[in-house]
């Protein structure tokens, strides 16, 4: 038996409809801040990732040369492909464009609990505007979103600035690294890498940074940055807004085009891959030959959001089984027919059975069973049966139509 590639997954109705409703959800939040819905390709010209989404990202695309000789990858990521159609499409649009999206991508990595090789992620890209109330708007919007799907979710905030100081002089390459060891709060592999790289004399301002918790600290770690009034007005407008959250200059994030505010939503309930929502400041369109133009933006892990809120059963329109004798088979595709354009959801008998096993099958799908024979052809009547409760009469189609909509509304 052949069997779907490792790290992809297959979804059942039932799921299917749990997924849709907090796909609206997201996009209806999104929606009321402005932001409209785009789409990009599922594969790109590999260099759009390569040139700036980090060693990490490189690792795991699944790149292919196609039959033209060009190398394309699976998108890994959205905020690429976002900035690389604005600086085709969107120049001329005035500014600041709010754009979100909703797909899938693609990453080569160990499959586990809330790790795929295709997952979902729902994002906002917002371009040309670069003010603590950009930042601030962003961040806002991702609790949002988060909120409105019900998930429990811890918000962290930080900056690349403070991080960024504490290591400048360095080699691009040890800075890198050693952000990485941060982000992971590895402070053993953070020590070990200092003493091999001659940098223990950081060693010490790094470990304090994830533990500065108010702007006081940070200014008493790294002195009078330029950022700092940036920040605190951020965070000002974060607090006017009661967001809750948690001040975190530890936050380095895995993608290399960072370049100011970012943050990190963590879910209670996930264990090792609790990261739902990754986010921050940015630049990327004068790497595509736009314009240097500041954009910031979240992408919130879609599939890790639908684990952690579990397995909810969505509200369900109740469904009416059509059941006929082989007389009056064309009376129950007109009946069908009326029951849809009224918005009643319609399962109709496709197999030559009996009444008895029809009605057998229908009581394990369907909330009633609409039945027709021969009778109720001739006097324009449906015999309807209300599988929960067992009762059942024979009358007009109008009534049982209404009597299966009142079923929902109840
Ligand atoms: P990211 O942190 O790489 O950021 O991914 C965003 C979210 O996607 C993660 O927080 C996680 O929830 C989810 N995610 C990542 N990899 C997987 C996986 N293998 N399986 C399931 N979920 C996964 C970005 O991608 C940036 N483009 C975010 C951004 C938008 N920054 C600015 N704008």
């Amino acid at each position: 038996m052949l069997q779907k590639p490792r790290g992809t997954r297959d979804f059942l109705p039932g799921e299917m409809g749990h997924r849709r409703a907090v796909e609206r959800c997201m996009r209806e939040t999104a929606e009321k801040w402005g932001y409209g819905e785009v789409c990009t390709p599922i594969f790109e010209e590999a260099e759009l990732f390569t040139l700036r989404s980090g060693e990490g990202i490189i690792h795991e695309m699944y790149a292919f040369e196609d039959k033209g000789g060009r190398m394309l990858a699976l998108r890994p990521e959205i905020t690429a492909s976002v900035l690389r159609m604005y600086v085709n499409e969107g120049r001329v649009l005035p500014k600041p464009v709010r754009w979100s999206y909703l797909a899938d991508c693609f990453r080569y990595e160990r499959p586990q609990k809330g790790r795929y090789r295709q997952f979902w992620q729902f994002g906002i890209e917002l371009i040309g505007a670069d003010t603590a109330a950009a930042d601030a708007e962003v961040l806002l919007v991702g609790a949002d979103v988060l909120a409105a799907t019900g998930v429990t979710f811890d918000m962290h905030v930080g900056h690349l600035a403070p991080m960024k100081f504490l290591l400048s002089g360095l080699d691009p390459h040890v800075q890198r690294r050693m952000m990485a060891y941060l982000d992971k709060r590895d402070f053993d592999g953070l020590r070990a890498f200092s003493e091999e790289t001659g940098t223990t004399d950081r060693y010490d301002a790094l470990k304090a940074l994830p533990e500065c918790r108010t702007i006081e600290a940070l200014h008493d770690l790294c002195g009078d940055l330029p950022e700092l009034s940036r920040i605190e007005e951020t965070i000002a407008i974060l607090d006017s807004e009661c967001l809750e959250y948690t001040l975190d200059f530890g936050i380095a994030r895995g993608l290399d085009y960072y370049t100011g505010m970012v943050f990190e939503a963590f879910a209670e309930n996930l264990g090792a891959e609790n990261q739902i929502l990754g986010g921050g400041a940015y630049r990327l369109a004068h790497l595509f030959g736009g314009d240097d133009v500041a954009s910031c933006g979240f992408a919130i892990g879609f599939d890790r959001v639908l684990v952690s809120l579990g397995e909810i059963e969505g509200p369900r329109a109740p469904v009416a089984g059509v059941l006929y004798t082989p007389e009056a088979r064309h009376g129950a595709f007109a009946v069908s027919r009326r029951f849809r354009r009224e918005g009643v959801h319609v399962e109709l008998n496709l197999i030559e059975r009996a009444i008895g096993a029809q009605m057998k099958h229908a009581a394990k799908n369907a909330d009633f069973a609409v039945l027709l024979g021969e009778r109720e052809c001739i006097a324009g009547t449906v015999t309807l049966k209300n599988l929960h409760s067992g009762e059942q009469r024979e009358c007009g189609i109008e009534d049982a139509i209404a009597e299966v909509k009142a079923f929902g509304a109840c």
